[in-house]
């Protein structure tokens, strides 16, 4: 079996996209498949031509590679990869189309707004300040309405302080999504589909040592303590796997994703979003959860290239 990793590519995430793709090629290498990593830069579509893989696996964090794009080229190049496709993907990558749908599914995810940055002019900055907290109150989650890694987003308690945070989030993007904040304890569910349908992989529950898993506490080994299987009791480990599984269903992903979520004191799972490409870094989730679950990463990811390059 050949098999190409796509990685890098030039997104807010590139480095930690490169990360991912080199643990990719070590994990497949050891597990006895011929692993390559190439840079998802220019050359990609010429280098994919003159030298075909059985399958690619698509490393690539951030837009192009998470949200659909390059997976639309390489169904047109009639190239397979693992994971989801492009139309999935697009509904993932965006935020606020993707609560949407898992809330219609049954699943609670916190309200939200998502604003385009066209509604400051046509609104006014004030009147989108006050619609924001008449809808959802204070403290709030402000992010990206697409990205990854954290990048932009703010915890923001006071509203005074909203405006910066929005500000920072359209560095990203046009569209910035504001959630009531929830708080509790934070899992990340991992979901494979060996054939026989998604099913969820042990959750991992995120204990960031400053209190917020930014960038740096989710890349920087030893800033967060993770707890895997999550300190959760069974039944809210029951129904954090059911809404991963629900949430892969009801977009349309394939192979593996990773949801994450938030569980409030109550005990209510409350679905956050879902990554088509989850970091495969050392200090990633997904890899962690597939070694609880006993498996061991190579391994898993040799059967999604085996199944797609048959
Ligand atoms: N966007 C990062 C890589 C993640 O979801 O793990
Ligand atoms: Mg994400």
């Amino acid at each position: 079996l050949r098999a190409v990793v796509l990685a890098g590519g030039l997104t807010f995430e590139r480095e930690v996209s490169l990360s991912s793709g080199t643990q990719v090629v070590d994990a497949l290498t050891r597990a006895g498949v011929d692993a390559e990593l190439r840079d998802a830069d220019g050359e990609l579509l010429p280098g994919l031509a003159a030298a075909p893989a059985d399958a690619v696996f698509i490393a690539l964090h951030g837009a192009t590679g998470e949200d659909g794009a390059l997976r639309a080229v390489l169904d047109l190049a009639g190239i397979p990869y693992v994971g989801s496709p492009a139309a999935a993907c697009r509904l993932a990558w965006d935020k606020p189309a993707a609560k949407s749908m898992v809330r219609t599914a049954g699943v609670a995810t916190p309200d939200w707004v998502a604003l385009p940055h066209s509604t400051f002019r046509e609104l006014g900055a004030g009147a989108v300040l006050d619609l924001i907290v008449a809808r959802l109150g204070m403290p709030l989650m402000v992010k990206p309405a697409s990205g990854g890694s954290a990048l932009g987003a703010q915890k923001v308690a006071r509203v005074e302080d909203l405006p910066a945070a929005m500000v920072s989030c359209f560095a990203y993007g046009d569209t910035v999504l504001v959630e009531r904040f929830v708080d509790g304890v934070e899992l990340a569910v991992s979901v494979i589909d060996l054939g026989e349908g998604p099913e969820a992989l042990p959750a991992v529950e995120i204990e960031p040592e400053s209190g917020v898993f930014d960038y740096t506490s989710r890349y920087t080994p030893g800033l967060t303590e993770y707890h895997v299987p999550a300190r959760v009791s069974a039944e809210v480990a029951r129904r954090a796997a059911e809404v991963a599984v629900q949430a892969h269903r009801t977009l349309g992903l394939a192979d593996l994703s990773r949801t994450d979520a938030i569980v409030s004191p109550d005990g209510e799972v409350h679905f956050l979003e879902v990554n088509v490409s989850p970091g495969l870094t050392e200090t990633s989730m997904f890899p962690m959860a597939v070694e609880a679950a006993g498996h061991r990463l190579g391994d898993v990811l040799a059967q999604l290239l085996a199944r797609r390059a048959e």
